[in-house]
Parts: C-alpha cells; sequence; structure tokens
C-alpha cells in the first residue's frame, strides 16, 4: 500500500510509552490514515515516566491533536488531564488524551469499550447474555478494571478471581467507591470469588473473561486453564491475550462449542475513539484491518 502524502497540515497523533516499540497502535493508525487518504502521521513516542508530563505539554505546544498512552503512563495520565470521561474516572486511568484549541486535556479510557465493541462485533448479544449471570473475570490489574467497569455500566453481575486475592477485594472497594461518586448510582453487583487450581466455571456464569497474562506467548509459564466440564452451554469465553491468537483457553472454549473471543478485537476497537477525535474520520475493524495488523504481531 502507497504512504498518502504528509504535508504542512497533517493532523498530528502518536503513543506515548515505555517501551513502546512493540505498540501496533502506529501499525494500525497510520494504515487506517493511509486507506482513508487523509494528510495525517501517528508516530511512537518512547518517553520515560519522569518525562511523562513534559512530553504530554511538549505535544500540546507542537501541535499534535492527541495521543494514546499506553504502560507505563495512564495513571500519570489521568493525573494530568482537565476533562476525564466517566470510563477514565471509574478506571483512575487514561489511554486517549484529545488536545482542545482552548489549551484544555480531554482524557478517556477506551479499553471497556473496545472489549464491548469487538463482543459485538463478534455476533455476541450482550442484553441477552446479562440476562443469562454474572460476569467471571480471571485477574485483578488495569485490564480487570476497564472490562468490569464497562460490563457494570452495561447491567451484569461481574465476579473477580485473582490469584492475589486481596488484590481481587481492593479492586471491588475500589470500583464500588468510584461508582458511587462518579455514577450516583448504589454500589455496584461486583463480588470476589477465591482463585483455586483449577478454576470451576459454574453453569449460572454468562461470560468468562481471561485478563491476566495466562496463555500469553512470553507470559507464564504455567498450564492454566479453567474448568469448563460444568459451564453452560451459551457461555461466551474471552481472552484479552492477542498473542497467539488462539490461546489455550480459547482452544479449550472451542473444543466444547462455546464462542470464544480472542484479544486482537479490543486492542483494534479500542483505537477507534481516538482517530475519530484526532483525524475526524470514523473506522471500522474490518476483515482487512484485522489481516494487516496480524500481519504484524
Ligand atoms: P494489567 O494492567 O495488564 O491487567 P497487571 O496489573 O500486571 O496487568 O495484572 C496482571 C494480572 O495477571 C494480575 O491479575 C496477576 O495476578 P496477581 O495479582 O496475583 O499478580 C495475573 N497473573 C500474572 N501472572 C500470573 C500467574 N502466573 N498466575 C496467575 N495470575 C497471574
Amino acid at each position: 500500500m502507497k504512504r498518502g502524502r504528509i504535508t504542512g497540515q497533517a493532523k498530528l497523533a502518536g503513543v506515548l510509552g515505555h517501551p513502546v516499540s512493540h505498540s501496533l497502535s502506529p501499525v494500525l493508525h497510520n494504515y487506517w490514515l493511509e486507506q482513508r487518504n487523509i494528510d495525517g502521521a501517528y508516530v511512537p513516542l518512547p518517553v520515560r515516566p519522569e518525562q511523562f508530563a513534559i512530553a504530554v505539554r511538549g505535544l500540546q505546544a507542537a501541535g499534535f491533536r492527541g495521543a494514546n498512552v499506553t504502560i507505563p503512563h495512564k495513571e500519570a495520565a489521568f493525573a494530568l488531564v482537565d476533562e476525564p470521561d466517566l470510563a477514565a474516572r471509574l478506571s483512575g486511568s487514561v489511554n486517549t488524551l484529545v488536545f482542545s484549541e482552548d489549551g484544555r486535556i480531554q482524557g478517556s479510557s477506551t479499553d471497556g469499550f473496545g472489549f464491548l465493541e469487538s463482543l459485538t462485533a463478534d455476533g455476541v448479544d450482550l442484553t441477552h447474555l446479562r440476562q443469562q449471570g454474572p460476569a467471571l473475570l480471571f485477574g485483578a490489574g488495569g485490564a480487570a478494571r476497564s472490562i468490569a467497569t464497562a460490563l457494570l455500566e452495561q447491567g451484569f453481575s461481574v465476579i473477580i478471581s485473582n490469584r492475589t486475592e486481596p488484590r481481587a477485594h481492593a479492586l471491588v472497594k475500589d470500583l464500588s467507591q468510584a461508582w458511587e461518586e462518579h455514577t450516583g448510582n448504589s454500589a455496584p453487583d461486583l463480588s470476589v470469588q477465591p482463585w483455586a487450581t483449577p478454576e470451576s466455571v459454574s453453569g449460572d456464569i454468562s461470560l468468562l473473561v481471561n485478563t491476566t497474562s495466562l496463555g500469553m506467548s512470553g507470559g507464564p509459564d504455567t498450564a492454566w486453564m479453567p474448568d469448563l466440564a460444568h459451564a453452560s452451554e451459551n457461555l461466551v469465553v474471552c481472552d484479552i491475550v492477542y498473542i497467539p491468537r488462539e490461546t489455550p483457553l480459547l482452544k479449550a472454549a472451542t473444543q466444547r462449542g462455546l464462542v470464544a473471543v480472542g484479544g486482537l478485537g479490543m486492542l483494534l476497537h479500542q483505537a477507534r475513539p481516538g482517530f475519530r477525535a484526532w483525524f475526524g474520520t470514523e473506522t471500522t475493524v474490518d476483515a482487512a484491518t484485522i489481516d494487516y495488523v496480524s500481519d504484524a504481531l
């Protein structure tokens, strides 16, 4: 594919991270820019934590439209923004910055949106699913928090199970507090289930999400696998891991005839709100986009 011309009016954005060389965001955004023939560019920005605030101000001063923020800057980004959206306030983190013309910085957390969109794109009916039973999330890190928030907003009951149980309780306490503070609603339906090996998935669970690095290439070297023997035949199984595309958990789900959704869709869909804000155009995650990004994995 031919690279479009970048002129003096080019719209600029990028991704701040440390390290950032592994990020797929430049591949994805520049693909969308080329496809849509937009005069713009999206660049990787390796920035040390102690330089984060100054780098953001520098981008703003240099006329960038905004930026994505990845590990380890998501919490620092939240602290820096003037206008965090609800998902950002609930998660305490920001992955998308938009610089307004009046000098203010808008921040959003789009991981939860990306997760829900990828499920919907794979044909999952969320309304129907939440009526069937609670969602069970493995893990209690930043990804679990974003996904739990998004599911609670959709009306799901959410159960968190984490190897380090106090971390699961901390997530529940913290998110419940933020939820009451920012939504004005009473405590969400969020609880903890002990971590056991193998994790047994009971028949009332409608949605199972692995938010840990278990099953990832180069991740923890363990044969971890939840026991799906008692799971509902309508269970939807998701893994936010996207390398490999088909994780052991997704394979096991497919073998049982369950709907299995991998992590690449979440990664691609979470990028859409930023692209729209910076470059003024909607995007789609079609088969060609998935193939293009998969080639870069
Ligand atoms: P992220 O922000 O991407 O969610 P994180 O905060 O580092 O990343 O969280 C990683 C998750 O993977 C945690 O839930 C972690 O469990 P602990 O809180 O017990 O550390 C989980 N995880 C990582 N390695 C694991 C392993 N070998 N077994 C079980 N869980 C593991």
